[in-house]
């Protein structure tokens, strides 16, 4: 679907994430022709810079995150799209700025697709949230055609996630809230969808009598950076848990939609996380693991503990690993355990969904069934994209032995078509006007009531984190939790090189 003339502004826009993935995405939608030749981008934010000193700034700042190479020219025409327009996000005053700045916005019309979309894409901190749109609609700034997109993290539990959706809902209507959550746009996830629901094969088999357990791993082998500030007040469940990994579990586990719309999507995942087994406190210790990185090597080189890092408090109970067994209460998947772990500073960095499925009930072979490796489809995100469906084959030769094997999907090679990171895609569907990637309120509401039990116990816990060495798979005790299954994680079973 075509894009149709749009003033896009970015409120943070000289900010981190406007820098390193919002322009740069911008750009490489550019240079593929998708965006119309006079559609613009309005980068809004409190410096006193003129013109000039912007794009400057952005030739330091964004254009050395553009990973293909640059052409000059287009990256000229690229600039050309781009104004810089100070304002004081909480001054109401400000806004006439952004006025003058913007074209009047006369909405799509899809008959036609002609017209003019306003996005407004807020990369601040949730505090300015509220303030921004009621002064954008102060200053008559919205029209029923406006979007407005809302970047993480979405509130630190329900009564402040209730806030933004209260906040943004006075004055945008559901239908114009773009809720990102970037894991959303990665290529993997939307494949995981075309797995699932082109495929005759899985769905049959995709429920508790023929899979036994689910694992979802995303490993950074990064440390906390600069964003210590944040992310000591945050932690990996905020940060990581109750946004990326539950979405991903809800793709995984939700009912086939009826088809691919935003509401038919979104209802299919609301109910998973509404079906969720609420944790209690005894519970939450027995299936929750969460742990800190302490000093180790990365890559061979010697990296500091958390509270080494800079500005870090030295007793800082932060957890930057957390690794649980959830399950779902539904017909389809009761008693069918979901390991969702993640964590800094691991040993590599992975983002994979593994689905194992039952062993076979009786083996004809003069092998004994537990020699039988149980299938299972590996499902890969980071950091190349693909899938495996592991498989018993009979290994060449006389005799009759049977041994794994793997069938390997590997989407690169498969389809050569050029990428798209997550936000081009994320940021290409706003512009369209596509939800279906997008979070629906009561669905950021439902992913935190789940989660809000276990920040209050561990508010109230004296423990502290387990401790685990850079470059490892996280604490013994992530190892010990799903052992107790007599399970293992995916990399603890896969056999030494
Ligand atoms: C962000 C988190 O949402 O996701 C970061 O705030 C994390 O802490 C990042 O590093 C990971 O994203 P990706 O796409 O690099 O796996």
């Amino acid at each position: 679907m075509a894009i149709s003339d749009f003033d896009l502004v970015f409120f943070g826009g000289s900010g981190d994430l406007a820098m390193r993935k919002l322009l740069p995405a911008m750009y490489a939608r550019d240079v593929a022709h998708d965006l119309p030749a006079s559609a613009r981008i309005i980068c809004v934010g409190r410096e006193d810079l003129s013109q000039e000193a912007f794009l400057h700034m952005i030739e330091t700042n964004s254009k050395p995150h553009i990973k293909e190479n640059v052409d000059e020219g287009a990256w000229r025409d690229f600039l050309a799209r781009i104004t810089w327009v100070q304002l004081d996000a909480g001054n109401p005053a400000s806004y006439g700025a952004l006025a003058d700045a913007l074209r009047p916005d006369t909405g799509m019309s899809r008959s036609t697709d002609t017209g003019l979309t306003r996005v407004y894409y807020l990369a601040t901190p949730p505090a300015l949230f509220a303030r921004i749109c009621d002064n954008l609609a102060k200053a008559g700034l919205v029209t029923p055609a406006s979007r407005v997109v809302l970047e993480k993290p979405l509130g630190r539990d329900l009564e402040s996630a209730k806030q933004i959706n209260a906040d943004v809902g006075r004055v945008f209507a559901e239908s114009q809230i773009y809720r990102i959550d970037h894991y959303l746009g990665k290529e993997t996830v939307q494949n995981l969808l075309a797995l699932r629901f082109g495929n005759i094969l899985f769905e049959p088999l995709w429920r508790r009598e023929w899979i036994s357990d689910v694992q979802i791993t995303i490993a950074e082998k990064l440390g906390v950076g600069n964003r210590l500030g944040y992310y000591d007040t945050s932690g990996a469940l905020r940060d990581m848990l109750q946004n990326h990994l539950l979405q991903l579990l809800c793709i995984v586990a939700m009912e086939p939609p009826a088809s691919i719309s935003p509401d038919a999507v979104r209802d299919a995942k609301l109910q998973v996380l509404r079906s969720l087994k609420r944790f209690t406190p005894t519970t939450l210790s027995q299936n929750i693991v969460r742990g800190q990185y302490r000093a180790g090597y990365i890559d061979g080189q010697q990296v500091p503990g958390y509270r080494e890092e800079p500005n870090a408090p030295q007793h800082s109970k932060t957890e930057t690993f957390v690794a649980m067994k959830a399950e779902i209460d539904t017909w389809r998947w009761a008693g069918v355990p979901f390991y969702l772990r993640t964590g800094k500073r691991m040993a590599d960095r992975l983002a994979e969904i593994v689905v194992r499925f039952k062993q076979i009930p009786h083996s004809i072979f003069n092998q004994p069934t537990s020699s039988f490796q149980p299938n299972s489809l590996v499902i890969r995100l980071q950091p190349d994209e693909g899938l495996s469906m592991n498989l018993m084959a009979k290994t060449p030769g006389d005799s009759m032995r049977l041994k794994q094997a793997e069938l390997e999907l590997d989407f690169r090679e498969q389809f050569k078509s050029p990428r798209m990171e997550a936000y081009e895609r994320l940021l290409l569907d706003v512009l369209r006007g596509q939800l279906t990637l997008f979070m629906r309120g009561d669905e950021l509401e439902a992913a935190w009531e789940w989660v809000e039990p276990i920040l209050d116990h561990w508010e109230q816990d004296d423990t502290t984190p387990a401790p685990y060495s850079s470059g490892t798979w996280g604490p013994a005790a992530a190892s010990a939790l799903i052992g107790r299954d007599g399970l293992q994680w995916r990399e603890e079973a896969l056999p030494e090189d």
